[in-house]
């Protein structure tokens, strides 16, 4: 099964709640909200408030990417806010097998991401704990770039591994993921996609989803 998550972070946002409301009734599994915090990486984007608010207005499932520095101060505030799953990066964190364990102890699922420089094999450990590994497949900070091939590499290896133990984790790609490269990406091994500029820049989202899922 493929699922799909757009980014939020290619809405119009000053109709937040409209636009998720939109994606779920075209089709998506999920909604990525992609949170800044201009350290981690050079851009700002949005926090707390925000998933709180769209939380009252949808069910859909809230996968929360933090590009942020030190994500186990706000875990548990990203949890408290709605979110359903929760990313932090590798880069990022002290103690990431705490912050796993920390994040299922919440009743939330667990997954962490890795840049386009780490390599996969830092995460082989960590799989046991991770309900969904995130690869990015840009340099994370900004939507509209394009997917780096070689990224992909990192995907192979991880369903591999993955599957060589016999566990149940998802891949999730980030990143310059459209339809004409999708088939690669789910080829490699991933079973998530997320996709910013390719379903909001769609004239017709429902079918830019649908062409994501069908590649
Ligand atoms: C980038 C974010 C992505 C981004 C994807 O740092 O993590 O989720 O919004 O946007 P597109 O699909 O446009 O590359
Ligand atoms: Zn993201």
């Amino acid at each position: 099964m493929i699922y799909v998550s757009p980014s939020v972070l290619a809405c119009d946002f000053s109709k937040l709640g409209e636009e998720v409301a939109g994606i779920e009734r075209a089709g998506a599994d999920m909604a990525h909200l992609d949170v800044m915090d201009g350290m981690f990486v050079t851009n700002i984007s949005f926090g707390f408030p925000i998933i709180e608010s769209l939380r009252k207005t949808s069910s859909i499932v809230f996968d929360v990417h933090l590009m942020i520095e030190a994500p186990e101060r706000y875990v548990s505030r990203f949890a408290d806010a709605g979110a359903d799953i929760i990313t932090f990066h590798y880069e990022a964190a002290s103690d990431p097998a705490a912050l796993l364990a920390k994040i299922r102890e919440l009743g939330k699922k667990a997954s962490i991401s890795i840049k386009p420089a780490t390599p996969a094999e830092v995460l082989y450990p960590l799989l046991p704990l991770c309900d969904m590994v995130l690869v990015m497949t840009v340099e994370p900070g900004y939507g509209g770039q394009a997917l780096i091939p070689e990224t992909l590499d990192k995907v192979k290896a991880l369903r591999e591994e993955i599957t060589r133990r016999g566990l149940n984790v998802d891949i999730q790609v980030d990143g310059g993921i459209h339809a004409g490269n999708a088939k690669d990406a789910i080829s490699a091994g991933a079973n998530v996609l997320v996709a910013g500029s390719a379903v909001f820049r769609a004239e017709d989202r429902a079918a830019a989803i649908r062409a994501l899922k069908e590649a």
